[in-house]
């Protein structure tokens, strides 16, 4: 059980989400996976009054931070759901339902025979896409050298996808680990793929 007024309890986890049940107004979808604290989700919702966003989470602590920083700004266009990220992908976004997905220094699993366990694998180009509207876009950062290159290859092996840009007005909003990364001199990485 969890409580807060922008965290969303699933009625089901077997069906996918009715979005008429969490927005108010019916606008473009955007998602964050692994959103953390907030930080980037609900600043950049705060921006963008005319978008609705979810941020999607497994640890409680942190989905607990989306609803007080939307709470505290008074969103009406973010709400949180927690779960574990590829499982919301798959099985709870409606299809062809988001306009972009977030995923910002994703947990690395540095360790080769934990490599997995890392979301984005050669399977998740395939969801994404499922998810995406046409001309959807994913945008991704990261920290980890390695993982980057990861990322590149699954994206540069999928004929569902093309490289596009990362806006300025995007990149400019920052995610709480971002912060620390750039705080301590650690270069950060972005790719962003438009779903064709
Ligand atoms: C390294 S942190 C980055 C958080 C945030 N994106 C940022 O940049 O500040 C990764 C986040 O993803 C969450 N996470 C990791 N694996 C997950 C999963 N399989 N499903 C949902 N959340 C996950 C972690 O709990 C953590 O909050």
């Amino acid at each position: 059980m969890i409580s807060g007024d922008l965290l969303y309890e699933l009625p089901s986890i077997v069906e996918r989400l009715d979005l008429t049940q969490l927005f108010q107004k019916a606008q473009p979808l955007e998602v964050e996976l692994g959103c953390g604290d907030a930080s980037f989700i609900a600043e950049y919702a705060k921006q963008h009054p005319e978008k609705n966003f979810i941020g999607v989470e497994r640890l409680l602590g942190r989905i607990r931070k989306l609803d007080k920083k939307g709470r505290r700004l008074a969103l009406a266009n973010l709400r949180g759901v927690r779960i574990e990220n590829a499982y919301f992908l798959e099985w709870l976004l409606p299809a062809h339902s988001a306009g972009a997905i977030h995923v910002y220094f994703p947990d690395p699993w540095p360790k080769l025979k934990h490599r997995r366990h890392r979301m984005i694998n050669e399977g998740f180009p395939a969801l994404a896409h499922a998810a995406l509207v046409r001309g959807g876009r994913v945008f991704l950062r990261t920290d980890h050298e390695e993982y980057f290159e990861q990322m590149q290859t699954v994206f540069a092996a999928s004929r569902q996808f093309k490289p596009a840009e990362t806006p300025t007005e995007l990149a400019e909003v920052l995610t709480d680990f971002e912060r620390d990364f750039l705080a301590e001199g650690i270069q950060t990485r972005r790719a962003a793929y438009e779903a064709v």
